[in-house]
């Protein structure tokens, strides 16, 4: 099996790695870096539960080759809490707080894909949420609670804390 050099920036850390051409970033991510935080559920592109962020934008990292990955921007879970303080971000704190997660396989990528949205909508309607994580899917059926937190998320967001408080 081929294998290259290459280096990639993940969590706004440079690894360098010897991987096989034909690895996924999501096996580069779990197997050889250990940032386990990124699922894989169905492997071929169907569910989101692999979801990272790629320069700004949700990517599939079951369906991407790691060595196409160099030079981009990757931020998976681990990635956004806030290492300067330790906080972690408030979607993860409102997913925690309001069991926004049954099995949890989805979550990691629902709240990577809910933070892209935020960040391009940060007031969603509870349609626009919806429409907006229509790419993820969850396998427990929990979509009413990740909605209701995507919006409280957001209100948090918005006003720096819950309930404007
Ligand atoms: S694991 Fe990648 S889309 Fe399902
Ligand atoms: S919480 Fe189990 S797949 Fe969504």
């Amino acid at each position: 099996m081929a294998r290259r050099d290459i280096a990639l920036n993940i969590n706004k850390t440079r690894y360098e790695l010897k991987v096989s051409t034909t690895s996924s970033l999501a096996e580069i991510l779990r197997e050889q870096i250990g940032l386990t935080g990124t699922k894989v559920m169905c492997n071929e592109g169907e569910c989101g539960a692999c979801t990272v962020i790629l320069d700004g934008k949700p990517a599939l990292s079951c369906m991407m080759l790691a060595v196409d990955c160099e030079g981009q921007d990757i931020l998976t879970i681990e990635g956004l809490s806030d290492p300067l303080n330790g906080k972690i971000h408030p979607l993860q704190e409102v997913f925690i707080q309001r069991s926004g997660m049954q099995c949890g396989v989805c979550t990691p990528g629902m709240i990577l894909t809910a933070a892209c949205l935020l960040e391009e909508n940060p007031d969603p309607t509870e349609d626009e949420v919806r429409e907006g994580l229509s790419g993820n899917l969850c396998r427990c059926g929990n979509y009413q609670r990740i909605t209701e937190c995507v919006l409280e998320g957001a209100k948090i967001m918005r006003t720096g804390g819950r309930d404007g408080k």
